[in-house]
């Protein structure tokens, strides 16, 4: 299914609801979104406020386990923030421009930056789960673009230059981040694979060699509708599991229960990185 011409429209239609829901909160000046079992850093916001993503017009409903689909507004280190709770995928039915569309709604809401995080499989050899990856590039193996259709130039361009899709700077405030709490950072190559599978160890061997050192199911045509409005973008990878064949099984409770043991890093991560916005902005 193709975005209606009008998606800027909608995307409207959609800020104004949530603000006229919410009334009181603070515009936010930094967006989230919370991948596989990484929502629990909604519970470090203060004067927190949600909106289940039900009660949000053009919202999809996420049916996978560890997405709570919830959108959440709070301070972070005492910054307004706003997250999705959870996202939908394409392996769900749902179109790619539609499961792009929280992450435009975030942008219009004013954001000044767009922070993507996922749970990931490593490809890289020396990978452990638990670990962080900073993404800075990617390769879209889904088989689809968020932004096929018509274009709303009141969006962004028809043709989008993705050679600095993942921002320089933030990177640099992420890198920061990283060292100031002690959390080792990685950085690399996400590759998006349509799923709902796990890969086979071939399709992992051949991501390998084309120069990407993570797999997951989201986060391009979130980064993509970002950029295409024009809000910078960082990305996180959370290396839940190694990737097939580099390990013996693959299972979503394993991503889960990773996800959940790399709670107290990602957050801090996560604040760190907050925390470089004090004051200044982008
Ligand atoms: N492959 C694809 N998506 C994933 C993985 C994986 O190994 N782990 C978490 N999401």
């Amino acid at each position: 299914m193709l975005p209606p011409a009008s998606l800027s429209a909608l995307v409207d239609a959609s800020a104004s609801a949530i603000k006229n829901l919410l009334p009181h909160v603070a515009p936010p000046r930094l967006g989230f979104v919370l991948g596989s079992g990484l929502g629990f850093l909604v519970e470090r916001f203060e004067n927190s406020f949600s909106l289940p993503y039900a009660q949000i017009p053009h919202f999809a409903t996420s049916s996978v386990q560890g997405h709570e689909g919830k959108l959440v507004f709070g301070l972070l280190c005492k910054i307004p923030v706003v997250a999705l709770q959870g996202r939908s995928h394409a392996y769900e039915g749902v179109a790619p421009w539609h499961s792009a569309f929280p992450s435009r709604v975030l942008c219009r809401l004013g954001i000044e930056a767009l922070v993507l995080t996922n749970a990931a499989g490593g490809i890289e050899a020396d990978m452990r789960p638990g670990e962080f990856m900073a993404i800075v590039d990617h390769i879209n193996f889904s088989g689809a673009n968020p932004l096929t259709g018509p274009n709303d130039p009141s969006l962004g361009p028809r043709f989008l230059d993705l050679s600095r899709l993942y921002c320089p700077h933030l990177l640099e405030r992420m890198r920061k981040a990283a060292k100031a709490c002690a959390v080792p950072l990685r950085e690399g190559v996400y590759a998006m694979m349509a799923g709902p599978a796990y890969e086979t160890p071939a399709e992992i061997r051949m991501l390998r060699m084309l120069g990407a050192q993570a797999v997951g199911m989201s986060t391009v045509y979130e980064a993509m509708a970002a950029h295409h409005m024009g809000t910078p973008v960082a990305a996180l990878s959370c290396i839940s599991n190694l990737a097939a064949g580099l390990a013996p099984l693959l299972s979503h409770s394993e991503v889960m229960q990773t996800s959940a043991q790399a709670a107290a890093q990602f957050c801090a991560l996560l604040e760190g990185f907050v925390h470089t916005f004090k004051g200044a902005h982008l």
